[in-house]
């Protein structure tokens, strides 16, 4: 299985490497993007520093293009950073993909580690379209992990050792989720996530909830990783897609631009920073976003702690 989403989790840390390996339409207009955001760029003047280490993202040897993001995050994980969790609210959608392409909505707490790539930790959880990996179309609930930037260690779901599911769960790793929403303006199905390190056990905890409260899930082990263990030092949430480089980019959200307006482009609600001691706190503040390429992808700024994200694809 090719884990390409994997750089996702190192967000930030995949701009500089944008930076350093410019090649093709995508990441000019990435980089241009970014300059227009007084926020953005900070991040990308922040990451300079680490330039050296950062190359080591930008390996591309499949078959896949590059990932297209239409994400939040926070300003890039430094020592003084501490992040415990997440929770939001985000719609799920059905979309008729090809092998070869992916969509995703998902929410990542990430330790970048000393920098290097082999010492990121991340974990992410979500729902995607990944028919490559699943033989079919459905949008299915989903987590990923890694403490070592993807090279031995993780996976998605229970494809190795890692998670542990509770008894009597609502959904497992891998699970298809129904019922999604159908056309844009229609009735909207929306998921509630939530991943927060347990106080106690400092184990990562993951919660679900179908249109309503989140119940346990299960949780990643805080045995699993090295810097995660103590805390997350940057967090992120958003969208991405990706395909071969032969393919279409596929929708993102419910395939509608954030101008579509709410209940036909696709949302984040409710969004919230958890605490140490396991407290929820609403976002109120626009954090920097990370746009690809906002003709076909794109996320507004958050206003009253949620946000519009969604495109058509077809970027190639
Ligand atoms: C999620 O769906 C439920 C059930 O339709 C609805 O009551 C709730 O308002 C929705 N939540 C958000 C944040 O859209």
């Amino acid at each position: 299985m090719f884990r390409h989403t994997l750089l996702l989790g190192a967000i930030a840390l995949c701009l500089l490497c944008h930076a350093l390996h410019i090649e093709g339409d995508r990441l000019r207009s990435t980089i241009q993007e970014l300059k227009e955001d007084g926020q953005t760029k900070r991040i990308l003047t922040s990451l300079k520093s680490n330039s050296i280490e950062m190359t080591a993202f930008g390996e591309d040897s499949s078959s896949w293009g590059q990932p297209y993001y239409a994400v939040h995050q926070t300003t890039s994980g430094g020592p003084g950073d501490s992040y415990y969790g997440l929770h939001v609210t985000t719609d799920v959608y059905s979309h008729n993909l090809k092998p070869g392409q992916q969509t995703s909505t998902a929410i990542w707490v990430n330790h970048v580690g000393d920098g290097v790539k082999s010492s990121l930790n991340t974990i992410s959880i979500g729902w995607h379209i990944y028919p490559e990996h699943y033989g079919d179309s459905h949008p299915h609930f989903y987590t990923d992990w890694t403490r070592d930037g993807y090279a031995q260690t993780g996976c998605l779901n229970m494809d190795c050792p890692g998670f542990i599911r509770v008894n009597g769960a609502v959904i497992a790793p891998g699970d298809v989720i129904h019922p999604v929403s159908g056309v844009p303006g229609g009735r909207v199905q929306n998921i509630t996530l939530r991943l927060h390190k347990d106080k106690t056990s400092g184990d990562w905890w993951v919660y679900y909830g179908l249109n309503g409260i989140p119940t346990g899930v299960g949780y990643f082990p805080r045995s699993l990783f090295t810097y995660l263990a103590e805390k997350a030092n940057h967090v992120a949430f958003g969208a991405f897609v990706d395909a071969e480089k032969a393919l279409p980019t596929p929708p993102m959200g419910s395939g509608v631009l954030p101008n579509g307006g709410k209940g036909h482009a696709a949302s984040f609600t409710n969004l919230q920073l958890i605490d140490k001691d396991g407290n929820s706190s609403p976002i109120k503040a626009n954090l920097p976003e990370l746009i690809t390429m906002a003709k076909c992808h794109s996320i507004t700024h958050i206003d009253h702690s949620q946000c519009l994200y969604g495109g058509p694809g077809g970027c190639v």
